[in-house]
């Protein structure tokens, strides 16, 4: 049907929305499809086949763009559940490795299957020499992130063959080999920074201490893991397992709805989870933190961060979805303190200024008129710092972590057979039809 002007929406009772063209009269429903919990969608998929409209939502502000079974998040509430079960009892009585499986699978493992997840990711933990030596091509200061992308990247090179995506076998041996691989590039990306050699993975360390050991053993002397700071790394992995449509998970699938390589497709979602919208505000926060220096100084830098001219943002603040606490900010928040007074680090200062930043900016109108709460990422890199993390590499453990929630995703939707590529369409604003000039008449 050819677009006939205005047409507008009535909601009706029966959950359809009824659609009625202004200029003709002739109406057409869309189904609304309700999920488990949260809000209704309205489908719109035949919208342009029966009315050749499009609908526009540049940042997806309004737009569902998959249905998925993995994690709800409930913003106004301040909730987050993966499979259903709700990060503080997750972050309480679980462990990373098990949060992984159950993203990737559904349901908790029982004690054998939990045996086997965690045997077939560390029989993975190794990373073929020639991914190693490919370290020598970047440069001593190359942002861990540029190299954490460019090696995963590149592991589709050395498992393209072995990998058809249709195969179930496959994009398990898969899930297994990216989870259990990513703590090994994140280290020998640390160690390539500093000239350091590479320390090769002990598969009798669980998950976190194992990467611990990887980042700060060196071949001349025994290390022995902090079991404290393993314990405080598998919680920051699990609060950072998930987070459903996100920019970098929906790079992921978006990626991934092509059909292409898997190990691909992660690193694309490595490169969008590094900006400081996402995943790099960690180390944004840090750095704001270091830069305001004494908490006399706040009032200053809040003037700045509410005056639009200036382009700078309380880093660690605000949500797309979160317009309460983001849950994951209130755990690592009391973790903070716990892990710093374990250490003997409890006066930090860091800490003091970030506590202070938060309680100005919460009673502050600018923050509570914008629903703008601490995130994640707020207290995040205190912790990473405070475990001897260097601050490059904030964003990393934080992809180690998102490998869980990008895979689980990738799964979900490349084992569903009505996927489809991911193609949205523009509202084009660019000249209309014209012919070409000659260079000698322009
Ligand atoms: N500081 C100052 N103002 C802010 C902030 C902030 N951190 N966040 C949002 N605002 C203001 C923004 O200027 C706008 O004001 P106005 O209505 O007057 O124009 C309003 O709040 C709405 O902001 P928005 O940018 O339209 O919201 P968004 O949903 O597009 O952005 C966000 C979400 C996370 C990108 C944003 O809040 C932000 O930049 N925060 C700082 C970076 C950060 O901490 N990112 C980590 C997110 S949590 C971890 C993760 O998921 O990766």
């Amino acid at each position: 049907m050819p677009a006939t002007g205005a047409a507008w929406i009535v909601r009706m009772p029966s959950k359809t929305f009824e659609l009625v063209d202004s200029a003709t009269g002739k109406k057409s429903s869309l189904p609304v499809r309700s999920g488990t919990i949260g809000p209704d969608v309205l489908d719109i998929a035949t919208l342009n086949r029966d009315h050749d409209v499009f609908t526009f939502d540049p940042g997806f502000m309004a737009t569902a763009s998959t249905e998925s079974r993995i994690t709800y998040i409930d913003g106004d509430k301040g909730v987050l559940l993966y499979r259903g079960y709700p990060i503080e009892q997750l972050a309480e009585k679980s462990s990373f490795i098990e949060v992984a499986y159950l993203l990737l699978n559904g349901e908790l493992p029982d004690k054998k299957q939990l045996a086997e997840f965690t045997a077939n990711i560390s029989r993975h933990t190794m990373i073929n020499e020639s991914l190693l030596r490919m370290f020598n091509g970047f440069h001593f200061n190359a942002h861990p992130m540029a190299m954490v992308s460019g090696i995963v990247a590149s592991m589709s090179a050395f498992y393209h063959d072995s990998m058809d995506i249709n195969n179930p076998r496959h994009r398990e041996i898969f899930a297994h080999r990216i989870i259990a691989k990513l703590p090994t590039i994140s280290a020998a990306a640390y160690k390539h920074s500093l000239g350091q050699p590479f320390v090769y993975p002990r598969n009798d360390l669980d998950y976190c201490a194992n990467l611990l050991h990887m980042f700060y053993a060196v071949p001349c002397e025994p290390y022995d893991v902090d079991p404290l700071a393993a314990q405080a790394l598998d919680l920051l992995l699990i609060l950072h397992a998930d987070h459903e449509q996100n920019a970098s998970t929906s790079t992921v699938r978006l990626a991934g709805s092509t059909g292409a390589n898997p190990y691909a497709a992660i690193s694309a979602g490595v490169s969008a989870l590094w900006g400081p919208a996402h995943g790099g505000a960690n180390e944004a926060v840090l750095e704001m933190l270091e830069s305001i220096g004494t908490a006399d100084n706040i009032p200053k830098f809040l003037a700045k961060v509410k005056d639009k001219a200036s382009n700078v943002r309380l880093m660690g603040f605000g949500h797309r979805v979160y317009k309460n606490f983001d849950p994951r900010a209130k755990i690592i928040r009391e973790m903070c303190h716990k892990v710093l007074a374990k250490m003997g680090r409890g006066d930090n200062p860091l800490l003091e200024l970030g506590e202070r930043l938060e309680e100005i900016a919460l009673k502050d109108d600018y923050f509570i008129s914008r629903k703008l709460y601490p995130n994640v990422d707020f207290y995040s890199g205190i912790i990473y710092s405070a475990l001897g993390i260097p601050r490059s590499m904030f964003t990393v453990m934080f992809a180690v972590a998102r490998t869980a929630g990008w895979v689980a995703h990738w799964q979900e939707m490349i084992s569903d057979p009505s996927y489809k590529i991911g193609r949205p369409r523009q509202l084009y604003t660019g000249p209309a039809r014209r012919e070409y000039t000659d260079i000698a008449r322009r």
